[in-house]
């Protein structure tokens, strides 16, 4: 941090403990944010962010260079080969991926899976990776992660212990987790960043349409930071939101009864859940920048994701 003009170690540690402890956090905020944090003037803050910003070189950059952050996604295998293909190879990095869907959809155990298969090595369809599991709702279950260890032939307590999960108690403290996680990423070797669900507290607190407004601005804001990550980090980041399925449509128009989902707003690949008979379950592709819309049949066992039986 010292490394940017005009940034003395006083000054990095004012930054630091407001939450700007690194070049990345601070390029992603906004003057107001850290000057409101720090103290600091609008204009200093503005000035710290732009040198911040340039450090990382963030403005136009020619078509190879994006190429070239393009070259570097890297994919997490769900576990399911249907699912990955659907996916183009699996999870990526340097975008949200969003699973939604009613409750039993799977979006919890695709999320486990996930933190399971994001330590493999890359020729097993891993980061060789930490992963940050933000638990909103509870639902964290070390020992569906032993399960699935011990399905894959990997040692449960090792596994366990590259997960880092922390369980968030109302929409702020959610973000003020995210923002937290932000310092540890490199340190810690994070590559995938969850958060289960990214939304329900954001419901239950702005509940009905008096506060709908507010509490889509807060959750675009949570969201922006989300995608800000996984971009800068270029780390996998996946959300759950649960929605209402619409019991006379198969795929028809899903979102529309269920309030929307999340991520108009945040580039990244939104995924609907939908149950089959008994743990067989259908995902379907219905917004992705690049890949075709499509459709996946996979199965929720006792092992984790996994294709279907015969298939
Ligand atoms: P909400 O959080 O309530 O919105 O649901 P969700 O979409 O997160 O559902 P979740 O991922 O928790 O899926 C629950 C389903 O997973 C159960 O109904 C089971 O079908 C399946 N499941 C969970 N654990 C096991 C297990 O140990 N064995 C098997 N076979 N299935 C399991
Ligand atoms: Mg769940």
């Amino acid at each position: 941090m010292t490394d940017l003009p005009g940034i003395g170690s006083a000054m990095a540690d004012k930054l630091a403990s407001a939450g700007f402890g690194t070049i990345e956090a601070l390029a992603a905020a906004l003057p107001q944010e850290v000057a409101s944090l720090t103290g600091l003037s609008l204009s200093a803050s503005q000035r710290i962010i732009s040198a911040a910003r340039e450090a990382l070189d963030l403005g136009f950059k020619t078509a190879d260079e994006i190429y070239e952050k393009r070259m570097k996604v890297a994919r997490i295998t769900t576990g399911s080969r249907n699912l990955d293909s659907l996916l183009g190879g699996g999870v990526e990095t340097q975008i949200i991926t969003e699973f939604y869907g009613e409750y039993g959809s799977g979006k919890t155990q695709i999320c486990h899976q996930l933190c399971v298969n994001v330590q493999l090595p890359a020729e097993k369809g891993g980061l060789d990776g930490v992963a940050a599991y933000v638990d909103c709702e509870g639902t964290f279950r070390p020992e569906r992660i032993v399960s699935m260890c011990r399905a894959a032939g990997l040692d449960p307590s090792r596994t366990l212990k590259n997960i880092i999960v922390a369980r968030a108690y109302n929409s702020d403290h959610q973000m003020l987790i995210v923002d937290g996680v932000q310092d540890m990423v490199n340190e810690k070797n994070i590559r995938l960043l969850v958060v289960d669900s990214v939304t329900g507290f954001f419901r239950a607190e702005y509940p009905g349409r008096e506060t709908l407004v507010m509490r889509q601005q807060k959750l675009n804001k949570h969201l922006h930071s989300l995608s800000r990550i996984a971009y800068m980090y270029e780390i996998a980041v996946v959300v759950t939101n649960q929605v209402v399925a619409r019991p006379d449509t198969v795929f028809g128009d899903p979102i529309a009864a269920a309030g929307g989902h999340v991520l108009f707003h945040a580039p990244g690949a939104r995924v609907f859940l939908k149950k089959l008979k008994g743990n067989r379950r259908i995902a379907k592709l219905v917004d992705s920048p690049y890949l075709p819309e499509g459709e996946a049949v996979f199965e929720l066992t006792e092992d984790g994701i996994r294709d279907p039986a015969g298939d």
